[in-house]
C-alpha cells in the first residue's frame, strides 16, 4: 500500500485527571522521553504520508513539542466534545478531500507498542478484507480497560468498557488494547452514528468498532505478542511499573550488544544514550539525554551523567556530570560536580570534590583535590594544587582564567580573573594571583611567616598543648 493512502492517529486530547498532575500525561517522561515521544517515534516511523497527534488539554506544552521533535506531523485539534471517539473524528477532519486506505489509529498513553506490532496488523487487516482490526491482550488484571466480547463461536462482538460493563462482563480478562486500524469510509460512518450513551459522557471509539461490526462488516480481534507492548499509562503507578519494565529492556539489549551492567535495577539508560562494547556499569548509574560512553569505560558506583560525550577507556567515580565531553582515558572522581561546558583533555584527572564548569582542560593536566574551575582554559600536562579557587565573578561580571601547558600551581591558590598564567610557570601555595605570570616564572605573595616564641606556654598554661610543648623541650 503506498504513503498515500495511510493515515495514522495518535489520541493525546485527553485529560489525564488519574495522574493527578500539572503536568499533561503524556508529557510525563519514561526512559528520558515522553509519553507523547515514544507514540511519535514509532507512528512516524511507519512511512504514513499522514501522521495526525490529537490535542485539546494542556494543549501549548504539547504543541511546542510537536513543533521542536515533529516538524512534519499534522496537529488535529479536539473540539469541547469528549471521547476518544470524537478525538478520532476531528483527526479525520485533517486529512484531504479523496483521501482513502487505512487509518492506523494509536494512543500517546500506550508507549511500548512498536513498529513491527502495527506492521503486522496493517498486513492482515489488508488481507483479509477487514472493516477494522483491533489489537488485545489477556490480561491477569484487566482493571480499567475495555472488554472484548465475543460470540459463541469466538467472532468478534463488541467491546464494553470497564464502567459500562455488567458484573459477567468484568470477569473477561481478555481486553481492548487501543490500537486499531480501520478503512477509513467505514470508520468515518460508524463515528457520525454513535452517540456519548454512556456512563462517562463520552463518545466512545470503542461504539464506533461495535457499530462496524453491527453493521455487517468483519471485524478482527488480534492477540498481541507480549502484553506489556500494549500497557496503558492512566495513573503514575502504572507510569512505574512500565518505565521500570523499559529499563529492563534497555538494560538487557545494551547487555547483549556487549554492555556489563553489574545490577540493572539500580541502573537507568535513556532511550537516547549510546554506550560502547565493553562499557562496565555499576550501581546506582544514570546515563541521561543524548549521552555517549566510549568502550571500555567503567562508569559508577552512584553516578548521573546527562547530555554528555564520554571518550574510551574513561573511569568515572561517585560523580555529577552535565554537558560535558571526556576524552579518552581521562578519569573523573569520585565526588566531582563536572557542569556544562567542561572539556577535559585525553588523560586528563579530574579528582575528588572538584566542581568545573565552562572549562577546558589540555591532555594530561590535572586537577586532583578540592578545586572550584570555572571560565578557565588549561593547556596540557599542567597540575592544578590541591585547594584551588578560580575566582571568576567579580559580583557583576564573569571574567576568565588562562592557565598554559606545563604549569604547576601550589596548594590553595586563588585565581583573580582575568589573570593568565604562561607556559612553563610555577605559583607557590597560598599565592593569590592576581596578576600575569611570565613563562617560566615563580608567582608568590610575600607574607614573612613569623613565630611568638613560647606564645602557647605563656597564654595556655596547664592545656595539654602546653604540656606537650613543656615534654618536647626537655
Ligand atoms: C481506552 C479504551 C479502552 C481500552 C484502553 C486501552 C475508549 C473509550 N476506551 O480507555 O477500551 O481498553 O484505552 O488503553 O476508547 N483521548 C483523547 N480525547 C478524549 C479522551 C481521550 O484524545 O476526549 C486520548 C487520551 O489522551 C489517551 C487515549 O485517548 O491517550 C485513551 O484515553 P483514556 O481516557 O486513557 O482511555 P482509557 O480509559 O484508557
Ligand atoms: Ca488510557
Amino acid at each position: 500500500m503506498s504513503e498515500d493512502h495511510l493515515a495514522v492517529v495518535v489520541l493525546a486530547a485527553g485529560e489525564g485527571v488519574r495522574m493527578r498532575s500539572a503536568t499533561p500525561k503524556v508529557m510525563h517522561e519514561i526512559a528520558g522521553l515522553p509519553l507523547l515521544g515514544h507514540s511519535l517515534a514509532t507512528a512516524t516511523s511507519l512511512g504514513a504520508k499522514y501522521v495526525i497527534p490529537v490535542i485539546r488539554h494542556q494543549k501549548d506544552a504539547l504543541q511546542t513539542y510537536i513543533h521542536t521533535f515533529y516538524p512534519q506531523v499534522h496537529i488535529a485539534h479536539q473540539d469541547e466534545i469528549p471521547g476518544t471517539g470524537r478525538a478520532l473524528e476531528c483527526a479525520l477532519n485533517v486529512l484531504p478531500d479523496g483521501f482513502n486506505g487505512a487509518v492506523v489509529v494509536t494512543s500517546a498513553d500506550v508507549p511500548l507498542l512498536d513498529v513491527q506490532t502495527i506492521e503486522s496488523m496493517l498486513e492482515v487487516h489488508l488481507a483479509s478484507g477487514a472493516g477494522a482490526t483491533l489489537l488485545t491482550a489477556m490480561f491477569e488484571d484487566p482493571n480499567g480497560y475495555g472488554r472484548i466480547i465475543r460470540t459463541d463461536s469466538g467472532a468478534f462482538s463488541s467491546i464494553v468498557e470497564h464502567r459500562d460493563a455488567t458484573e459477567e462482563e468484568l470477569e473477561i480478562k481478555e481486553v481492548n488494547a487501543g490500537v486499531y486500524v480501520f478503512d477509513y469510509e467505514l470508520i468515518k460512518d460508524a463515528l457520525s452514528k454513535i452517540a456519548a450513551q454512556n456512563a462517562a459522557g463520552e463518545k466512545y471509539l470503542t461504539d464506533a468498532v461495535t457499530e462496524i461490526a453491527k453493521a455487517g462488516s468483519k471485524v478482527q480481534a488480534l492477540a498481541v505478542r507480549d502484553n506489556w507492548l500494549v500497557a496503558g499509562i492512566n495513573t503514575r503507578v502504572q507510569l512505574q511499573q512500565v518505565a521500570s519494565e523499559l529499563n529492563r529492556r534497555i538494560c538487557q539489549g545494551w547487555m547483549l550488544a556487549g554492555v556489563s551492567i553489574m545490577d540493572p535495577d539500580t541502573t537507568f539508560i535513556d532511550i537516547t544514550a549510546v554506550l560502547g562494547e565493553d562499557v562496565t556499569l555499576l550501581p546506582g548509574t544514570y546515563l541521561k539525554g543524548i549521552t555517549k560512553i566510549g568502550g571500555g569505560s567503567v562508569i559508577g558506583p552512584e553516578v548521573s551523567i546527562h547530555d554528555s560525550e564520554i571518550g574510551e577507556n574513561v573511569t568515572i567515580r561517585k560523580s555529577e556530570i552535565n554537558g560535558a565531553v571526556i576524552e579518552a582515558d581521562a578519569t573523573v572522581g569520585p565526588f566531582s560536580y563536572i557542569r556544562p561546558g567542561t572539556h577535559l583533555g585525553a588523560a586528563g584527572k579530574i579528582g575528588t570534590f572538584v566542581e568545573t564548569k565552562n572549562a577546558k582542560i589540555g591532555a594530561g593536566s590535572k586537577i586532583p583535590h578540592l578545586s572550584y574551575v570555572g571560565d578557565a582554559t588549561i593547556g596540557e600536562h599542567s597540575n592544578i594544587g590541591a585547594g584551588t579557587i578560580f575566582a571568576n565573578y567579580d559580583g557583576v561580571e564573569k571574567h576568565h582564567t588562562t592557565i598554559g601547558s606545563y604549569v604547576r600551581t601550589g596548594s590553595h591558590n586563588v585565581f583573580v580573573a582575568p589573570v593568565e598564567i604562561a607556559d612553563g610557570a610555577y605559583t607557590a601555595a597560598g599565592t593569590v594571583v592576581r596578576k600575569d605570570v611570565a613563562p617560566g616564572d615563580l608567582a608568590m605573595n610575600v607574607a614573612p611567616q613569623r613565630s611568638i616564641a613560647n606564645w602557647v606556654l605563656a597564654k595556655r598554661a596547664e592545656t595539654s598543648s602546653a604540656e606537650a610543648a613543656k615534654k618536647a623541650k626537655e
